[in-house]
C-alpha cells in the first residue's frame, strides 16, 4: 500500500515537532495502514468517560502483595486478563513445595529484581534482573529464589512465541540488532540422579490439579538434544532503535511475538539521539490511536527513579498522548543510559482484574506523564486533570 497521499495543510513532516499534535492513527497493531494527523487538541485528554479503564491507567507492581511473597504454596497475583493472555506479578520469596506446570499457557518470565534458579525438565538456568525466559506449556518447572527483593512480571499466552527475528528476515543480516545468539539454554547435570518425591501443580484450563511422583522431573534428567523450547535472554542483547528524525513504533523493538502476531514483546532501550532539528526532527513519541492493547512496565528509570517496576495498560479504547521535544545532542564521552521499558501489545483485549484496579494510580492523565514518561507532570489542560464521569 502507498503512503504517498497528503490531504489538507502539512504544517511540518510526521517525523518533527511544531504547533499542532500530531496523532497516528494505525491499524493492526501498528504493522498495518496508518495516517499521521496532524490537529489542534490531543484525544488522548477527554474530560470525562463511562469506565475509568476506557481510559490508561498505571499502578505500582512493587507495591503489591502476591500471595507467593509470604507463603511458600502461595500464588502470583493477576493484575490483567484476557481469554488467552493474562499478566501477573509474583515475588516468590520461598521455593514451592512443588513444581508447576500450565498445561494451556506459554509463560515470558520477566526478572525485574532478585536472583533465582530456575529449574527446568531440561536442567537449571540462573535468572536474573532483566533476564526472561520463555517456559513453553506443559514444561515442569520450579523457580527457586536465591538473592535479592524479587520481583517477576509473568507474561501467560496461549499462543507460541517466536523469536522476532523471522520479522527481520526480509532485510537479511541484522544480527547488530537483537544477539539471539547470546540465549542460553538450561544445563542438565550429567550425574542427575531421581531426587526426592516431587508433587507437581497443574493448572489446566484455569483450574489447580495436581499429580505426585515419586522422584522430581526436574532433577533426573541426564541430557537433552533439540530446539530451544526452554531459554533466557537478556535486556542487554537488544539495542535501542530509531531513525536520524526520531521514533520508530514499538514493535520496530520486537524480541519475541505471537506466532500468529497475537502479540508482540518488545523491550525498548534509551534511543539513539536524533540528528535532525526541528521542524523535521524530533525526539520521543507521537500521539498515537493503536488497536492492540499496550502493557508497558518500567525495567530501569535513571532519570525518574521513583518510577520504577511501574506498570501501565494503555488500552486500545484511547489514544495515547505521546510527548516530543526537539532533539539534542548528548555530552561526550557517551555512557550507558540506564532507561528501559518492557512493552507487551495484545490483540486480544486485557482487562484489569480488581486486584489490578485497588492499586490505580490517581489522576492517571497526570501520572501518564510523571510516571510512565518519567517526565514533567506533562501538557494536560487543567480541565482534564480530574477525569470525570460520564
Ligand atoms: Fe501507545
Amino acid at each position: 500500500m502507498s503512503s504517498n497521499n497528503r490531504k489538507g495543510r502539512i504544517p511540518y513532516p510526521g517525523t518533527g515537532i511544531g504547533e499542532y499534535v500530531d496523532e497516528a492513527f494505525t491499524v493492526q497493531g501498528f504493522f498495518g495502514p496508518w495516517a499521521n494527523v496532524f490537529r489542534h487538541r490531543n484525544l488522548a485528554h477527554p474530560v470525562a468517560a463511562s469506565d475509568e479503564t476506557l481510559v490508561y491507567q498505571g499502578l505500582d507492581a512493587a507495591a503489591l502483595a502476591p500471595t507467593d511473597a509470604a507463603a511458600a504454596d502461595g500464588e502470583p497475583l493477576q493484575i490483567l486478563a484476557g481469554k488467552q493472555s493474562a499478566v501477573a506479578i509474583s515475588r516468590r520469596s520461598a521455593p514451592a513445595p512443588f513444581a508447576e506446570k500450565l498445561v494451556d499457557r506459554h509463560q515470558i518470565r520477566f526478572y525485574h529484581r532478585g536472583e533465582f534458579l530456575l529449574e527446568t525438565e531440561l536442567g537449571p538456568l540462573p535468572v536474573g534482573p532483566g533476564d526472561f525466559a520463555v517456559i513453553p506449556a506443559n514444561l515442569i518447572y520450579r523457580e527457586r529464589p536465591l538473592r535479592g527483593d524479587p520481583l517477576v512480571v509473568v507474561f501467560e499466552v496461549e499462543q507460541p512465541v517466536v523469536l522476532a527475528e523471522k520479522l527481520w528476515d526480509s532485510v537479511g543480516f541484522a544480527g547488530g540488532f537483537v544477539d539471539y545468539s547470546e540465549m542460553e539454554l538450561p544445563e542438565p547435570d550429567p550425574e542427575a540422579g531421581p531426587g526426592e518425591p516431587t508433587r507437581v501443580r497443574i493448572r489446566d484450563e484455569g483450574q489447580w490439579h495436581s499429580m505426585d511422583y515419586d522422584f522430581d522431573p526436574c532433577a533426573d534428567v541426564v541430557g537433552w538434544l533439540g530446539d530451544p523450547v526452554v531459554y533466557k535472554l537478556n535486556v542487554d542483547a537488544v539495542p535501542g532503535i530509531g531513525t536520524t528524525s526520531g521514533f520508530l513504533t514499538p514493535p520496530a523493538n520486537a524480541v519475541l511475538y505471537g506466532e500468529g502476531r497475537e502479540f508482540f514483546f518488545n523491550v525498548l532501550g534509551p534511543r539513539p539521539f536524533p540528528t535532525t532539528p526541528p521542524p523535521r526532527g524530533s525526539y520521543g513519541a507521537p500521539s498515537h490511536q493503536n488497536d492492540y492493547d499496550e502493557v508497558w512496565f518500567n525495567h530501569a528509570s535513571e532519570f525518574a527513579p521513583q518510577t520504577d517496576a511501574h506498570l501501565w495498560l494503555l488500552p486500545r479504547t484511547i489514544p495515547h498522548p505521546g510527548l516530543k521535544r526537539p532533539p539534542e545532542y548528548p555530552e561526550n564521552p557517551v555512557r550507558q543510559i540506564e532507561e528501559l521499558k518492557l512493552n507487551f501489545d495484545t490483540k486480544e483485549r486485557l482487562r484489569w482484574t480488581d486486584a489490578g484496579r485497588a492499586a490505580f494510580m490517581a489522576d492517571p492523565q497526570t501520572a501518564l506523564y510523571t510516571s510512565f514518561y518519567g517526565a514533567h507532570i506533562g501538557v494536560v489542560p487543567e480541565s482534564v486533570r480530574a477525569l470525570k464521569k460520564a
